[in-house]
């Protein structure tokens, strides 16, 4: 479903990402994990065709984000880190806005807006301005204008990210209860969602792949390494970032 070959993308002579390629299968989650800068943003501006690679490319469902953008983007649901929301709209002209802006009308339209509401729990929201909500209703409400046209791909850029715990178990199984009917690439810095959340994961460290695998795997390769203690994914994840400080890697300067 999804196939990303050696993207790459320089911002002038800073290299924020360095020939990532993974492959997904329909219905699968994964999580794309790694540190603040590590390029996981830029993965997923490049998957949404918001951004262009310097090289690489991807394809979404058989389609090339370079040669045909507009088919990639019909579909994908993206919610970015700060969800695309228009403050002074109330929560359903902001939904009906959406899913016309999507060219949905009439009944189509009426049936997925039905689903939305329900699905993503911003019923008893449906009246309010977007301004008046919380920061996780306001997160639901970006899960609903992501998923209003039924893609095929959702993206979302932590979606859990400011979130307290108990919005964070809401979203966690509002993403879980999607699982094998879209294909879903998420982004964290938190060990823990991933290990909720993802089939699969991608640890990405300054631009580049450390390691990517079922959990099983990605602790199994730790092992190999030597680090025979290595028993959660949090293990795991420190002890692939350490090798690779040993080797003498630096932080960008930000
Ligand atoms: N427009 C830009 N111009 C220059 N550098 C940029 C630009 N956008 C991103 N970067 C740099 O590219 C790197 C990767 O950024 P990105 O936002 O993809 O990281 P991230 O993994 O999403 O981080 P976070 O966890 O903080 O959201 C960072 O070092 C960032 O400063
Ligand atoms: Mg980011």
């Amino acid at each position: 479903m999804i196939d990303v070959q050696n993207l790459t993308m320089n911002y002038g002579s800073f290299v924020a990402l360095d020939r990532v390629s993974f492959q997904m299968k329909e219905g699968e989650i994964l999580g794309l994990l790694g540190p603040n800068g590590a390029g996981k943003t830029t993965v997923m501006r490049i998957l949404t065709t918001f951004l262009y690679p310097t090289s690489g490319t991807a394809q979404i469902d058989h389609f090339d984000i370079l040669k045909d953008p507009i088919e990639v983007r019909k579909r994908i649901g993206y919610l970015p880190e700060t969800a695309p929301l228009y403050l002074d709209m109330q929560v359903e002209e902001y939904i009906h806005f959406v899913g016309e802006a999507r060219k949905m009308k009439g009944k189509t339209l009426e049936t997925r807006i039905g689903w939305v509401k329900e699905a993503c729990g911003i019923k008893e929201v449906w009246k309010h301005t977007v301004s008046e909500l919380s920061k996780g209703y306001r997160q639901r409400v970006g899960l609903a204008q992501a998923l209003i046209h039924d893609p095929k791909v959702l993206i979302l850029d932590e979606p859990t990210s400011g979130l307290d715990p108990l919005q964070i178990m809401d979203i966690r199984e509002l993403i879980k209860g999607l699982a094998r009917k879209k294909t879903i690439i998420f982004s964290t810095h938190i060990l823990q969602e991933v290990e909720a959340m993802a089939d699969r994961i991608v640890i990405i460290n300054e631009g580049k792949i450390e390691a990517q695998g079922t959990q099983a795997e990605l602790t199994e390769q730790v092992r190999k390494r030597g680090d025979s203690q290595a028993a959660t994914l949090e293990d795991v994840f420190i002890s692939l970032l350490r090798a690779k400080s040993k080797k003498g890697a630096k932080r960008p300067a930000l």
